[in-house]
């Protein structure tokens, strides 16, 4: 069987992005792969479905993390007590090279469990970004002085739909509940935006493939794409579907542009705020554009006593690694970008 080259660039090409986010056993774990690929070993046959496809089909797919997310998946279940035993785990320092003899030896065993796990488009949902979202939500309420209404299109499993159940511990800013189970720690830099208590009166949410997080199989699959060197993100993510669970989460599977069309219009005696985090991207340009379209009419639409707020926390249009904090708030239709931010929010720089 033939080693496809774009595959093994692809790994290296994503383990240094791991490096960069914060995982360096994930780093090292596609360094190990690759070079396995290379060799002609298992992981040639285990990833054969990719043996002809270019570094972009590559990247589209999210091929180089499925690919480490897999093992992942396999070590946290337990199904393989040497693969666990070697993981990276909370007060025991990791040694990739026994990862990866494990992970390698379990190939063989579990290839049915490995390659159905490579079928799945990674999916993920990401809590530390409603500290950056946090801002916007704070500014619309201190400026409408209404409760809020709140509709999240890209949801995923929706664990961010619950953003002002959360603690807020970030420097300069500290907000919410302090017995929340879910703490939000990222690294405020700069000044501290409005912080007056907010009072959600309605939320809703859509995902064109959301995350059942009553089903264990699903709740299992959402934590394997957590990297698995992340301890407190895996915790948080945790204590974030517990929470999720006990709220009542619903996340409609939809469009976002039919789903929006549908659902999201402004309403006397609340901010109604449309919000999405790193999603925008993934949209066809058609939908893009219609999406756009729709919301710009649903600002038309606002009054002082019915206002309609944009906010998203979404790559900046120059740097996929930086992301933005953009709000747009009718009725007067006036648009900012309030903070620049870590892509998952480990830090927030406040601009206001
Ligand atoms: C990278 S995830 C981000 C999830 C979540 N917003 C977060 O920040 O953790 C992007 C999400 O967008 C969803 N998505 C992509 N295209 C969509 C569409 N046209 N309509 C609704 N959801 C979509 C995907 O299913 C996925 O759950």
């Amino acid at each position: 069987m033939s080693v496809n080259p774009d595959l093994v660039r692809a790994c290296h090409i994503q383990a240094r992005a791991c490096e960069r986010f914060g995982s360096p056993f994930n780093g090292a774990l596609l360094d190990r792969i690759a070079a396995d690929l290379e060799a002609g070993g298992p992981t040639v046959r285990l990833f054969a479905r990719w043996s002809d496809a270019g570094l972009k089909a590559l990247f589209d797919d999210a091929v180089p993390i499925r690919i480490a997310n897999t093992f992942n998946h396999l070590a946290m279940g337990g199904e393989d007590p040497a693969l666990t035993a070697a993981w990276p785990r909370p007060g025991v320092a990791w040694a990739v090279d026994r990862a990866w003899a494990a992970a390698r030896a379990a190939i063989g065993p579990h290839t049915a469990m490995l390659s159905a796990f490579l079928d799945h488009e990674p999916q993920t949902n990401e809590v530390r970004r409603a500290g950056g979202l946090l801002g916007g939500f704070l500014t619309v309420a201190a400026e409408a002085r209404l409760p809020l209404r709140c509709f999240e299109i890209g949801a995923s499993a929706g664990l961010n739909q619950f953003w002002d159940r959360f603690r807020y511990d970030m420097g300069a800013v500290a907000w919410g509940d302090p017995a929340s189970p879910v703490t939000i720690d990222g690294d405020w830099e700069g000044g501290a935006p409005p912080l007056p208590a907010v009072d959600v009166v309605e939320r809703g949410a859509c995902d064109r493939r959301p995350t059942e997080l009553t089903d264990p199989v699903q709740r299992r699959r959402l934590l394997a794409c957590i990297w698995p060197d992340q301890f407190e993100r895996v915790e948080r993510s945790r204590r974030a579907i517990d929470l999720a669970l006990a709220s009542g989460v619903r996340v409609d599977a939809a469009d976002a542009l039919d789903w929006t069309r549908a659902h999201v219009a402004p309403r006397p005696g609340a901010a109604t705020v449309l919000y999405h985090s790193v999603f925008w991207h993934y949209l066809p340009a058609a939908t893009q554009a219609g999406l756009a379209s729709a919301i710009a009419d649903l600002g038309a639409r606002a009054t002082a006593e019915a206002p309609f707020a944009w906010l998203r926390f979404e790559p900046a249009p120059d740097d996929m690694a930086l992301i933005e904090v953009r709000l747009t708030l009718w009725p007067s239709g006036a648009e900012r970008v309030l903070a620049h931010a870590h892509p998952h929010g480990a830090w927030i720089r406040w601009l206001g």
